[in-house]
C-alpha cells in the first residue's frame, strides 16, 4: 500500500431549523450581533436524535453510494466530543447497527480537530497489512453540552454528522498531515467537566455545559491555524498557492477571512457553510467537504487543505489529492 485514497463522503443534519431571530425569544442577542461576529444565521438542532443516529444517517448512503458491504470495512473510528455514552463508544454503536462484524471500532477525541486527527490515525492504521477499508466520522450534538440560557456560547453551535470512506491503494495520493496539542491552554475551551463529590454514601458526579473563553480562542485559532497550515504543506513540499482549495473548520467567518489573510491566499479558496449549520465540531470539516464534492466545486485530482482547531488545545492539519 503506497497512499489511502478518499472514496465517498455524505453529511447528515437533523431536520430542525433555530434561526438567529429564534434564539431571541430567550436570549439578549440579535441576528445583527450574531452575523456581524460569527457569520451564522442559523443552525440544526437535535429533535432527539443523538450523535450515533447522526452518525449513521451520514454514513449509510456513503456506504451505498460506493457500492460497499459494512462487512467489508476493517476499521470505523467517531471523531466526537458529545458521545452518546461514555460507554459503548458511539463507533462500537455505528458498528453493530451497520452490521460491520469485522470492523475495529473506536471514538477519537479532539473536539473540533477531532476529523483531521482521525483521518490522521486512519492513515497509518491503513498501512497495515490485512487493513484496507476505513469509515471516518465526524459527529456532534453539541446542543446536548450547551447551557442554553448562555448568549455568548448557545448562539455559536450546532448539530450534524459527516462521513468519509477511506481506502488504502498502490497508487500515489498525497496525504500528509500534523496535529498539535496545547495541553496547557485547555481550559479555554470545556464541555463536559465531571465532579466527583466527596459525599456518603456515595460521591455525587455532575457534568457541566461547555464554557469558552472566545476572544483567547480567537487568537489562539488566527495564529495557530495558519502555522499548522503551513507546517504541513512544508512537511508535503507542496506551496500555499499550489492548493485548490481551504477547508476550514467552520467557527466563525473572520477566523477563516483571517487565515487567508495569512496565508495570502484568495478568500475564494476558503468555502464557507457556517451560516447554515454554526459550529458542529468535529462534524464541520466533513459536512463542508461533502457539500464542496457534491457540488462539483471539488473535483478529482485537486489538492484540499482541512485544517482544524478546538478544545484541547488542539489544531489538525492534512493536505491530500482529492
Ligand atoms: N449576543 C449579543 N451580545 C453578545 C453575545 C450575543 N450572543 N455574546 C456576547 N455578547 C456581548 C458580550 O457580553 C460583550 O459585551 P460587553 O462588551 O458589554 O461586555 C460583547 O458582546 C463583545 O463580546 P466579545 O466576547 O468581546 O465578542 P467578540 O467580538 O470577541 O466575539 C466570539 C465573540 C464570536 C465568541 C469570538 O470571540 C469568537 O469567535 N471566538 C472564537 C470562538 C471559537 O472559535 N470557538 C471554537 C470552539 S471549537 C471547539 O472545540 C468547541
Amino acid at each position: 500500500m503506497k497512499s489511502v485514497k478518499l472514496i465517498a463522503t455524505n453529511h447528515a443534519v437533523p431536520a430542525r431549523v433555530v434561526t438567529n431571530d429564534d434564539l431571541t425569544a430567550w436570549l439578549d442577542t440579535s441576528d445583527e450581533w450574531i452575523t456581524t461576529r460569527t457569520g451564522i444565521k442559523q443552525r440544526h438542532v437535535s429533535t432527539g436524535e443523538n450523535t450515533a443516529a447522526l452518525a449513521l444517517a451520514a454514513s449509510r448512503p456513503a456506504l451505498e453510494a460506493a457500492g460497499w458491504d459494512p462487512e467489508s470495512l476493517d476499521l470505523i473510528i467517531v471523531a466526537t466530543m458529545t458521545p452518546d455514552d461514555y460507554m459503548p463508544s458511539t463507533a462500537a454503536q455505528v458498528q453493530g447497527a451497520l452490521g460491520a462484524s469485522r470492523a475495529v471500532a473506536f471514538d477519537l477525541s479532539a473536539a473540533c480537530s477531532g476529523f483531521v486527527y482521525a483521518l490522521t490515525v486512519a492513515r497509518q492504521m491503513l498501512a497495515a497489512p490485512g487493513c484496507r477499508r476505513a469509515l471516518v466520522i465526524g459527529a456532534e450534538v453539541m446542543s446536548k453540552v450547551l447551557d442554553w440560557q448562555d448568549r455568548s456560547t448557545a448562539v455559536l453551535f450546532g448539530d450534524g454528522a459527516g462521513a468519509a470512506l477511506l481506502e488504502a491503494t498502490a497508487e500515489d495520493h498525497l496525504w500528509v498531515s500534523r496535529l498539535a496539542t496545547f495541553g496547557d491552554q485547555g481550559h479555554d475551551l470545556t464541555a463536559g467537566k465531571t465532579t466527583v463529590t466527596a459525599a456518603l454514601p456515595h460521591p455525587v458526579s455532575d457534568l457541566a455545559p461547555l464554557t469558552m473563553d472566545g476572544r483567547s480562542t480567537y487568537r489562539f485559532a488566527t495564529h495557530q491555524v495558519p502555522a499548522s497550515i503551513q507546517d504541513t504543506l512544508a512537511a508535503a513540499g507542496i506551496s500555499p498557492d499550489e492548493v485548490d482549495h481551504y477547508l476550514l473548520h467552520q467557527a466563525n467567518a473572520r477566523i477563516v477571512r483571517q487565515v487567508a489573510k495569512r496565508l495570502d491566499q484568495p478568500l475564494e479558496k476558503f468555502p464557507l457553510n457556517i451560516a447554515r449549520y454554526g459550529n458542529t465540531a468535529a462534524a464541520s470539516e466533513p459536512i463542508l467537504l461533502d457539500e464542496q464534492i457534491k457540488a462539483g466545486a471539488i473535483k478529482r485530482g485537486d489538492l484540499l487543505v482541512l485544517s482544524g482547531f478546538g478544545g484541547g488545545l488542539t489544531t489538525a492539519s492534512i493536505v491530500m489529492q482529492y
